[in-house]
């Protein structure tokens, strides 16, 4: 692996195998059954310029759990940014005074600009609409988790993505992590305007992969292992787009599709955070309680996950089992 985690680029399948080994490692540590201090005196420097929860609260709680302490800012008016620093000086100052650094920023490529200015491992929490490459490496322990527990195997797999394939980073490193595995069957289903960049779809074809897009979700999709839905970006799209846009209730995940159209056993993810509005429709909360609904299974993931990241970068995952003591 890299010194940095900017986008999935940079990982290979072995190097996704041995963070999947390391971050079920850490789940009775994620879970506080046992603690370690491998990162104690090591400071995280939190930077989230655009807004977050997950991704900045739980990169936040796996870095404590690993013994170490964070220092947060959040949105530009806190920053100097607001002042006019640039984005060299401002990863030159924070070099000094941390170990690891993630960051989230509204503009796709900032976070590789900053990372080239400093020598502490930098990860991307999020380049507008760019990547999110820990959310890929959450998503896809999440789907080798839930393929486990149903019996399923990842080779030959049907994966739908939907929703805002074009700006939705997560969708985007997903893609090319499930890419990085044996060929599987993705299917992609996106409002007009809203569809995977060619050059990800070529990317994964190249590899051997069955790709194919569809307009709307009211098909036949029995043999789907897995919907993967994703909110709408609107805060990305241009006046033009936002003009008199609502999104169809025909790319909706509800119980009456999941019902209708895709089997018993098909899980439901979602990046999170999903949009509650009532134009909005990305995923339906009339399928909260739903076993198939695995939204906060995935979130639960991101801590143990994440955990195992830090740890690689700053090379303390060989040190886990000489720390470990019961709580
Ligand atoms: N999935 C995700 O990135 O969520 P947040 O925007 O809340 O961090």
């Amino acid at each position: 692996m890299s010194r940095h985690l900017l986008s999935v680029d940079s990982l290979t399948r072995e190097s996704v195998d041995h963070l999947m080994r390391v971050a079920a490692r850490m789940e009775p540590i994620a879970q506080r059954r046992q603690v370690t201090r491998v990162l104690e005196g090591a400071v995280l420097g939190n930077l989230f310029f655009e807004a977050s929860t997950r991704t900045r609260v739980s990169f936040n709680a796996a870095f404590c759990r690993l013994g170490g302490s964070v220092c947060d800012t959040t949105g530009f008016t806190f920053s100097s940014m607001a002042k006019g620093e640039s984005l060299y000086d401002t990863s030159r100052v924070m070099s000094g005074y941390c170990d690891a650094i993630v960051m989230r920023h509204p503009d796709q490529g900032s976070v590789a600009e900053f990372a080239a200015a400093t020598h502490v491992p930098v990860i991307n929490g999020g380049d507008g609409p760019g990547e999110h490459p820990s959310q890929a490496l959450l998503d896809f322990y999440t789907i080798d988790k839930e393929f486990t527990r149903l019996g399923k195997r990842l080779a030959d797999a049907h994966v739908l993505l939907t929703g805002d394939l074009k700006y939705g980073r997560t969708v985007h490193s997903l893609i090319k992590l499930l890419s990085l595995y044996d060929p599987m069957r993705i299917t992609l289903v996106a409002p007009p305007g809203l569809e995977m960049p060619s050059h990800l779809i070529d990317l994964v074809a190249s590899r051997g992969h069955r790709v194919e897009e569809r307009s709307s979700l009211a098909d036949d999709y029995a043999d789907v292992d897995v919907v993967y839905t994703t909110r709408i970006q609107k805060e990305r799209f241009t006046a033009e787009m936002s003009e008199g846009f609502s999104l169809s209730r025909d790319f909706t995940v509800d119980r009456a599709f999941m019902d209708k159209r895709c089997g018993r056993d098909t899980i439901v993810m979602h990046p999170l955070p999903r949009d509650s509005r009532a134009d909005a429709n990305d995923l339906d909360v009339d399928l909260n309680g739903d076993p198939r609904l695995a939204i906060f299974r995935q979130t639960d993931n991101g801590i143990p996950v994440r955990m195992a990241i830090f740890a690689t970068l700053l090379q303390v995952d060989e040190l886990i089992e000489k720390e470990l003591r019961p709580v």
